[in-house]
């Protein structure tokens, strides 16, 4: 086995190793809007969520050097933001969002991305994306060169054709996911578990017959 000392790696030799070996990322693709009201987009698989009563997603955004980036900064400004999830036929523009667009350009404009109003926050909503979710901020944690910031949940929005009951039917959603480098996954193989309660009172415990499917 290789032996890394964090304290031996330079550069962003860490991060890199971090994004090969934290996969496959879910991801946050995020819309904000800036205090002189320009929309802004873009793509951060360092998130997951953080509390469910109430639900609350986190995010881990990186420093610029001497500033923010627009989505913090805007986050910052006007403590709102929009969570999407990307599905696979939004590879392209949920990926060309992560380049380095200038605060005053929305990205959505550029890739030619309809945006409509949100609920109940000021930033705006992708309409091709499957889910949305209007956040406001909680709170804000600092770790190392990073910010992580932690959005409370008030409106989840959801493709009908995606809901079971209140449930999200995973395979049906088609999310898109993060690996190292410049590189993205899809869901691949579902494997269906019995549930732990009845696991222990069946003979046989293990995937469930009929449940294995190939994205
Ligand atoms: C798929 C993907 C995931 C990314 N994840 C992160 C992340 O977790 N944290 C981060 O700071 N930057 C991440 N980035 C880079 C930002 O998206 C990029 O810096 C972008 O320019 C920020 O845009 P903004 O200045 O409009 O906020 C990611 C980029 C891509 C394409």
């Amino acid at each position: 086995m290789l032996e890394i000392r964090p304290a031996d790696l330079q550069g962003d030799a860490a991060y890199k190793l971090l994004c090969g070996i934290v996969v496959p990322r879910p991801i946050a693709w995020i819309s904000t809007r800036s205090a002189a009201g320009i929309s802004n987009l873009a793509p951060f698989s360092c998130f997951t969520f953080v509390s469910h009563t109430p639900p609350m997603l986190g995010v881990s955004i990186g420093r610029r050097p001497g500033s923010f980036k627009d989505t913090a900064r805007n986050i910052h400004e006007t403590q709102e933001f929009v969570v999407h999830i990307g599905d696979e036929t939004l590879l392209e523009p949920l990926h060309r969002s992560g380049g380095e667009f200038p605060p005053e350009v929305s990205e959505a404009e550029q890739l030619g991305l309809e945006l409509a109003p949100s609920k109940l926050v000021v930033p705006l909503r992708v309409t091709r994306a499957p889910v949305a979710m209007e956040c406001r901020l909680h709170k804000v944690v600092d770790f190392g060169n990073n910010q992580f910031f932690v959005g409370e949940i008030h409106l989840f929005h959801i493709r009908e054709d995606l809901a079971v009951g209140n449930k999200v039917d995973s395979g049906r959603l088609r999310p898109l996911a993060r690996l190292g480098g410049p590189n993205y996954s899809t869901l691949g193989e579902i494997i269906g578990m019995t549930p732990q309660a009845a696991q222990s009172q069946a003979a046989q415990p293990g995937p469930r017959k009929g449940v294995v499917s190939r994205g």
